[in-house]
């Protein structure tokens, strides 16, 4: 078996919302400290929907596929939606990911979620911390 599933190879070659949104709502941003890879998340929200959403990502292929497919499945959705993506999704939705690339979809969530929550605090919208546990919190964020 390969390696890597189709979806990946695709979403890595032909990644989705590349790019930057110079008037977001709310921008995420993590890296992992051990691999060094970085993550940026740009969302432009509209009645509390993400209307548009773009990524850079400055990482492995599987870090690209990952941020490519997040976003993929963000867009068009609610915030309380948004919230409910979870690393294990975008990993089903690529097919797969080898063990030891599992941490590259984690980035995507974490970034994601830093996102919604920049948007909540620009916004002075309040909500629950206990929604955002690790943003600002681990060693490799560099929000
Ligand atoms: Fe670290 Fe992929 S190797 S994000």
């Amino acid at each position: 078996m390969a390696l890597y599933s189709e979806k990946v190879m695709d979403h890595f070659r032909n990644p989705r919302n590349v790019g930057v949104i110079e008037d977001a709502d709310g921008v995420g941003e993590v890296g992992n400290a051990v691999c060094g890879d970085i993550m940026k998340i740009y969302l432009k929200i509209e009645d509390g929907i993400v209307s548009d959403v773009k990524f850079e990502t400055f990482g492995c292929g599987s870090a690209i596929a990952s941020s490519s497919m997040a976003t993929e499945l963000i867009k068009g959705k609610p915030l309380s939606e948004v919230l409910q993506l979870t690393n294990k999704a975008v990993t089903e939705a690529l097919d797969g990911l080898p063990a030891h690339k599992i941490h590259c979809s984690v980035l995507a969530e974490e970034a994601i979620r830093a996102a919604v929550k920049d948007y909540y605090d620009r916004q002075g919208i309040a909500y629950d911390p206990k929604a955002f546990p690790d943003c600002g919190s681990c060693e490799g964020c560099h929000g």
